[in-house]
């Protein structure tokens, strides 16, 4: 089927070219596939032979790495050589928001691509098909297109190597990639030559119906990659601004999510109120959409936009206060303890997590945090909260001014409860919902209080035990 194929390099071992990648590999088992990433630690993570240890956490990817590694899946930092053999190269590197210079806060970084684009330049051969994968501005195409042509001409003008550039973009979510890539919604294809999009249609064409694989025009591609993630990122900063309405007003946001999901123009998912959404790519796309906006004068569509990025900012910040003043208006010195640090159940990802707003506006409050998650490294942690683990707070008995401020991480969960004035739920760990309450009530101290930003606690739960529930757009428990 895919003759002209048999060699893939995609650049970028991350969260999107591993996954990705591996699924690639499990069902085109006659193509090689090479992962390639400048972090050399990265990629001894992902040969370790403990699959514990792989550099990411998926459900269902260590199956995958079990069938395919060493088979026709390679991961590797021979970036050289693995570009050279490549019929095809995905360029899925990362490409944050820039930091500082023209667009700073809000336009795309593209400094790692623009690098791909010239080592692809430097070292491929013959006929290659680079395809854009990592989530990129309208044009990105044509500036890749223009540095392989110039690169390659300071190269002194190979005639033997030629490109086509596509569009590809990767619409998988974390926690459910493999699932997500095995069944996908669509694949959308973006480009000019019919020929490289049929060869790029048929690896897709191994799993996935043709009736899915969507072809555009390469800037329609691009433009639908960030659109989608700004209608799912509106949806939810929504049904978040809809839950303070209901917790000033008495409704329930679960009852209403449910009243407004049955229409079908509407539709029932992603209407989940919880602490504001996280991850890699809804605040970063967004902006850059502003941006995007602001840059052909559409001031208005770029407002729109931001509007749905404050609105997250401003209900982190809601859900902070409304636990600082819960407690009696200071948590100085207060144990509480967190649970949850991933921006979502079923990853390690911490990127733009809820968790790292909320946790920094309680520290700052002096709050003693001891904080639980069971895929997130306590480092990580660390480094988001640019605060050290307090390892000392471990034999922590009693409340303790002197420790104000600081936090540790949890393994057990039962015994941390012990004087804690209240727990937060912030990410939707299934084993959340099995806490014996009863046995956390006795251990707390009192008056204390459980606070799901994910609502996860049915209230008959703590029914019977002297705990104060407060449940993210809930107003029947107002108090
Ligand atoms: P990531 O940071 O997890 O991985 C990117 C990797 O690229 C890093 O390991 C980095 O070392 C490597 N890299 C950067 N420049 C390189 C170079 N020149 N040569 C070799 N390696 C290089 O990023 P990610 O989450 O996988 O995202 C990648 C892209 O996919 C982004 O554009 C993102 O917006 C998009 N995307 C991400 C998701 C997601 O859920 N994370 C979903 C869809 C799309
Ligand atoms: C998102 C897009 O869904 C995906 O298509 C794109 O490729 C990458 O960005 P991801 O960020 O991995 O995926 O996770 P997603 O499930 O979209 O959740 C994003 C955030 O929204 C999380 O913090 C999640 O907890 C939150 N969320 C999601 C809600 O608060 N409520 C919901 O109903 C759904």
């Amino acid at each position: 089927m895919y003759k002209l194929l048999k060699n893939i390099c995609c650049i970028g071992a991350g969260y999107v070219g591993g996954p990705t990648m591996s699924v690639i590999a499990d069902k085109c088992p006659n193509i090689i596939v090479n992962v390639v990433d400048s972090n050399k630690k990265r990629i001894d993570l992902w040969n370790s032979t403990d699959l514990n240890k792989l550099p990411i956490f998926e459900p269902g990817l260590e199956q995958i790495i079990k069938r395919c590694r060493g088979r026709n899946l390679h991961f590797s930092s021979n970036i050289r050589e693995c570009i050279a053999k490549a019929d095809m190269i995905f360029i899925s590197v990362n490409t944050p928001t820039k930091k500082k210079g023209i667009g700073a806060g809000k336009a795309s970084d593209l400094k790692w691509v623009e690098a791909c684009a010239r080592q692809v330049a430097e070292f491929s051969s013959g006929y290659t098909i680079v395809v854009e994968k990592s989530t990129l501005p309208v044009k990105t195409a044509e500036a890749i297109k223009s540095i392989l042509e110039t690169a390659q001409l300071s190269l002194g003008g190979d005639s033997k190597k030629s490109f086509d550039v596509l569009s590809n973009p990767e619409f998988l979510s974390e926690g459910s990639a493999i699932e997500d890539l095995e069944n996908p919604d669509r694949v959308l294809i973006g480009g000019d030559n019919k020929k490289a999009i049929k060869i790029l249609s048929n690896i897709y064409r191994n799993w996935v119906p043709e009736k899915n694989i969507i072809c555009t025009n390469i800037w329609s591609s691009e433009l639908a990659k960030l659109t989608a993630n700004a209608f799912l990122a509106q949806r939810i900063s929504s049904i978040n601004a809809i839950s303070a309405l209901c917790e000033s007003t008495g409704a329930d946001v679960r009852e209403v999510a449910r009243a407004i999901g049955t229409d079908s123009r509407i539709g029932s998912k992603f209407l989940d109120s919880g602490p504001g959404f996280g991850g890699s790519c809804f605040k970063k796309d967004i902006l850059n959409l502003v941006y995007l906006s602001n840059y052909f004068g559409l001031n208005e569509v770029a407002n729109f936009w931001e509007g749905v990025v404050h609105l997250n900012n401003w209900h982190q910040h809601r859900i902070s206060e409304l636990i600082i003043k819960k407690l009696l208006g200071t948590i100085t010195g207060k144990k509480i303890l967190i649970l949850g640090f991933a921006f979502k159940a079923n990853t390690n990802d911490t990127r733009e997590s809820a968790a790292i707003s909320i946790c920094r506006d309680l520290l700052e409050e002096g709050a003693i945090l001891f904080i639980h998650d069971p895929k997130v490294d306590p480092n990580q942690i660390s480094e988001d909260l640019k605060i050290k683990e307090n390892i000392e707070l471990k034999k922590y008995k009693e409340i303790n001014y002197s420790e104000e401020g600081s936090w540790c991480s949890v393994i057990n969960i039962k015994s941390s409860f012990k004087n804690a004035d209240a727990a937060v739920v912030l990410t939707e760990w299934e084993e959340y919902s099995r806490i014996d309450w009863g046995d956390a009530a006795i251990k707390m101290r009192h008056p204390a209080w459980v606070f799901d930003a994910r609502s996860i606690i049915e209230k008959d739960q703590l029914k019977s035990f002297d705990l104060n529930l407060w449940r993210i757009g809930d107003g029947s428990m107002v108090k």
